[in-house]
């Protein structure tokens, strides 16, 4: 007779000392590389929207042959709820054995999320980015913007870094809070302009629906990743950009659902949908080259797939049980 597996509750801090950057870009390299093989049953994401409340859930379930796991994510944006001291976005992640169906965690789905999009963008950055860049523009600077930041300095010698947010507060608390956490010199920048002045790479990380910078302040050679825009009607990164960049997906059929920064120039009939066929496991798996150019513009754009979610909820677990971490739970 098999013993029940123990069943652990991982905290977001427990999620955080399970899975470091450099671990979960690792993690990705391997999500993203399964998901090119054909490897990962991944249904669409569930939209449910909460009517009148301005917020919505989405319900994101995986299934990873190669790693014999079940996960399943629930996560909900509400963006009011800053003004009641509440989070944007709050999420818990199951794992479940994919041999005996078992329960095997439950653990917070915020820092995971952060995690694992700032590692996508990570190893986006390291398969397209020059390999001398040092500088670096965020735009945003709420929760993915400094896991954006983190994984980028992972992958390349950063020197230097600017953040421009709408709300200046807000930029420079992030300044403060990284320059210690990764030993940077992180300037606040007044306008997006000057944040992209002599960047060699720029994160958008916002909410917002419309371009946060200009196409002109995009210098040739920048390597770019945006993060932010899952819906169809919006774009935080200006046509004009998209078309002169060579672009890279997370997921094609997902970005043909959600991404508007790719969706709003093709149904403008500016590109056509050979402009961004090409998925990052593809350049994990060497079927696509990189950055073929040093005065190329290189596009990652994510709209964020639950494979992410199952690697990096994975590796963390593997961790904090080698680590000692996190609650058992009964069941
Ligand atoms: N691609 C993915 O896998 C993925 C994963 C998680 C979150 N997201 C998306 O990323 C976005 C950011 O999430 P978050 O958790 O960091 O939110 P957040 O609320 O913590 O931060 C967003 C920041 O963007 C700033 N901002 C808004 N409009 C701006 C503008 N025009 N110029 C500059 N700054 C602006 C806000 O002031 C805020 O500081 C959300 O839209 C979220 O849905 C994507």
């Amino acid at each position: 007779m098999k013993t029940p597996t123990t069943m652990l509750h991982l905290a977001a801090a427990d999620v955080r000392r399970a899975l470091p950057m450099r671990e979960a870009i690792a993690a990705m390299r391997d999500a993203f590389a399964q998901l090119a093989r054909g490897e990962v049953t991944l249904p669409p994401r569930l939209r449910l929207d909460a009517p009148g409340e301005q917020g919505v859930a989405l319900v994101m379930p995986c299934h990873s042959a190669a790693q014999k796991l079940f996960a399943l994510k629930f996560i909900t944006l509400f963006g009011r709820n800053p003004q009641q001291g509440l989070p944007v976005i709050q999420s818990t992640v199951m794992l479940a054995d994919g041999t005996t169906g078992e329960p095997l965690a439950v653990m917070d789905g915020a820092s995971l999320t952060a995690l694992r999009t700032g590692a996508a963008s990570g190893l986006a950055t390291d398969l397209l980015a020059r390999p001398d860049a040092t500088t670096v523009a965020i735009v945003g600077s709420g929760v993915q913007a400094r896991t954006q930041l983190e994984a980028v300095a992972c992958v390349r010698r950063i020197e230097r870094a600017w953040v421009f947010d709408s709300l200046p507060e807000s930029a420079a608390r992030f300044a403060a809070e990284m320059q210690q956490q990764l030993g940077l010199p992180i300037v606040v920048a007044t306008s997006p302009a000057a944040a992209l002045a002599e960047a060699d790479i720029i994160c958008a990380a916002t909410t917002a629906a419309a371009p946060v910078f200009d196409d002109r302040d995009v210098r040739p050679g920048t390597h770019l990743n945006a993060i932010g825009v899952f819906h169809p009607d919006r774009a935080e990164v200006p046509a004009a950009t998209v078309c002169r960049a060579r672009v890279v997906v997370d997921h094609l059929a997902s970005a043909m659902e959600e991404a508007g920064d790719l969706l709003l120039p093709l149904r403008a009939s500016l590109i056509d949908e050979a402009h961004f066929r090409t998925e990052l496991g593809q350049l994990v798996l060497g079927q696509k080259p990189g950055r073929t150019a040093a005065d190329e513009i290189t596009f990652f754009k994510s709209v964020g797939v639950a494979i992410q979610d199952l690697c990096a909820a994975a590796r963390a677990l593997a961790n904090a049980r080698e680590l000692g971490l996190g609650t058992a739970l009964n069941r």
